[in-house]
């Protein structure tokens, strides 16, 4: 699921340029490096306050990579929101923490995880904290 299609084009057109000089398709595309959200997975719930983290798969990276820095972004819907759960932290770690931020409870939520390009995770929830009094 690539988020931005730029990229995702530019990968088409390169492959298609590289099919027309008959060539085997090159191996410079392979540091476009958009690793696969292993969690959280569809249906999973986080609690605001909650201390959460995100993983994905590192387990075939490229050589080089273009973009190491990770970002984590919201997202809900179709909206990437304007909220960063985490940022700065190396795209090969494979997981990251953070504390779940007070947004409006909802089903909806998914997280962004950037780095060289956008790649997202499924929908889950994010609820209040119902033991809590406030
Ligand atoms: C991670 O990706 C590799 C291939 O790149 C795949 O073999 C492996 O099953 C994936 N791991 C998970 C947990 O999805
Ligand atoms: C996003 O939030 C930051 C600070 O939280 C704010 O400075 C910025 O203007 C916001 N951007 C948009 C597009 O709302
Ligand atoms: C990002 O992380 C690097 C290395 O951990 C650190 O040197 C740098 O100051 C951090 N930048 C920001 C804006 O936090
Ligand atoms: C999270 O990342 C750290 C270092 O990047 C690693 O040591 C740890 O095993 C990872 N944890 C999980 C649950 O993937
Ligand atoms: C939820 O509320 C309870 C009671 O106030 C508190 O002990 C607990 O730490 C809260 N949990 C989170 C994730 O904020």
């Amino acid at each position: 699921m690539y988020f931005t299609t730029f990229n995702f084009f530019f990968v088409i057109a390169f492959a298609l340029l590289a099919l027309v000089h008959a060539h085997p398709v090159s191996l410079a595309i392979r540091d476009v490096f958009v690793p696969e959200v292993l969690t959280p997975k569809a249906g999973d719930t986080w609690v605001i306050g909650d201390t959460q983290s995100v993983t994905w798969n590192v387990s075939s990276p490229p050589a080089q990579i273009t973009n190491p820095v990770g970002q984590l972004l919201l997202r809900k819907g179709e909206l990437t929101q304007n909220v960063t759960l985490a940022g700065n932290f190396s795209i090969l770690a494979g997981n990251v923490s953070f504390i779940v931020p007070s947004v409006t409870p909802d089903d909806d939520y998914s997280v962004v995880l950037f780095g060289d390009s956008g790649n997202f995770s499924p929908d889950f929830s994010i609820v209040a904290n119902v033991s809590g009094t406030s």
